[in-house]
């Protein structure tokens, strides 16, 4: 297959993208370099990389040409990040997602798999896992323009039978992220002897979800067509104290855990629970994440910081 990750210099997109090409796929690259290239050498030589912007519709066109499937990632996101620049995140979701959506018809491009995310739950009270049909509550403009997206292109399924499926990622976590996230930033502040600073009471639940169980997904979603909303979750919620704490005994830190008010443009993202059903996942793939955090973490310890 021939495909497009947008975004694909990023975090997820670049272990997507090392992923299609050692699964002998032909890969095109879209991204503007934001957040620098975390595509390793061997796959960076291998892709068809294109700088640009997604908000550019000549750019996308021409990066989707015989193209049969997109990844659509590219996108602005962590929490401080989006709430200094609402507008700027929101743009790139809707004129990327529209750009993307056109440049499918123009290049008769059959399906698109774009990256939503677990974040528009939000505050939905839960006393289960979240399933994919529980009602949702995003808030921040991320989120907001992420749910708008799962719309537009269900609404271009219904109307158009392009397929399309939206994937709700919760909490992705491993090799190359940076430290806009929780699990890289405690690293870096324990490996570093520096507090590992906590927003709130510390008890507030995520469901981390490996890497490469994310890829795999991907990946086995890839020969399902049709309209599909799908979580990616690891069904298992840690809070943050025990994140940081495990992060402190793979390190072997001596760092604090200090606990800091979250600021006020934080609110809206300090959800007290999230874990998520991949019921729908194993369902439509016969596969859900296994990795569990103490795997993932140990993974991440040997391969960054045990030298
Ligand atoms: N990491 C997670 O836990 C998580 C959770 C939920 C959803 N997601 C979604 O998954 C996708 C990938 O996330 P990630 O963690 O890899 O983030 P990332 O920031 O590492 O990757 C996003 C990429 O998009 C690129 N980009 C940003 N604006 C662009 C633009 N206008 N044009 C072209 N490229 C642009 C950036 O340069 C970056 O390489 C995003 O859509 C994100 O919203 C991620």
């Amino acid at each position: 297959m021939k495909v497009l990750i947008t975004g694909g210099a990023g975090f997820i997109g670049s272990n997507l993208a090392k992923r299609l090409v050692n699964d002998g796929h032909s890969v095109v690259v879209l991204d503007s370099l934001l957040r620098g290239n975390k595509l390793d050498k061997e796959t960076y030589a291998s892709v068809e990389f294109i700088k640009g912007d997604v908000r550019d519709q000549e750019t996308v066109i021409r990066a989707s040409k015989n193209c049969d499937l997109i990844f659509h990632f590219a996108a602005v996101l962590g929490v401080d990040i989006v709430a200094d620049n609402p507008v700027e995140t929101m743009d790139v979701e809707v004129i990327g997602t529209r750009n993307v959506v056109e440049a499918a018809f123009i290049n008769n491009v059959k399906k698109i798999m774009y990256a939503s995310t677990s974040g528009i739950y939000g505050h939905s009270a839960i006393e289960n896992a979240l399933t994919e049909e529980v009602l949702v509550d995003p808030r921040t403009s991320y989120a907001m323009a992420k749910r708008y997206n799962e719309i537009y292109l269900a609404s271009h399924h219904e109307e158009k039978g392009l397929n399309v499926i939206s994937l709700r990622f919760f909490n992705v976590y491993g090799k190359n992220q940076d430290n806009r996230m929780v699990v890289p930033r405690f690293f870096e502040q324990a490996s570093e002897g520096e507090p590992i600073t906590v927003f709130g009471s510390g008890k507030q639940t995520r469901d981390f979800t490996y890497i490469d169980d994310t890829v795999e997904a991907c990946v086995r979603l890839i020969d399902t067509n049709g309209c599909h909303i799908v979580n990616i979750a690891n069904e298992a919620e840690w809070c943050i104290t025990d994140l940081a704490e495990r992060i402190k005994k793979i390190t072997g830190s001596n760092s604090d855990i200090i606990y800091l008010e979250a600021p006020k443009k934080r609110y809206d993202y300090e959800v007290e629970r999230r874990v998520g059903s991949s019921d729908k996942l194993l369902a439509l793939t016969g596969f859900k994440p296994l990795t569990s955090l103490d795997e993932g973490l140990a993974t991440i310890y040997s391969e960054n910081y045990n030298n």
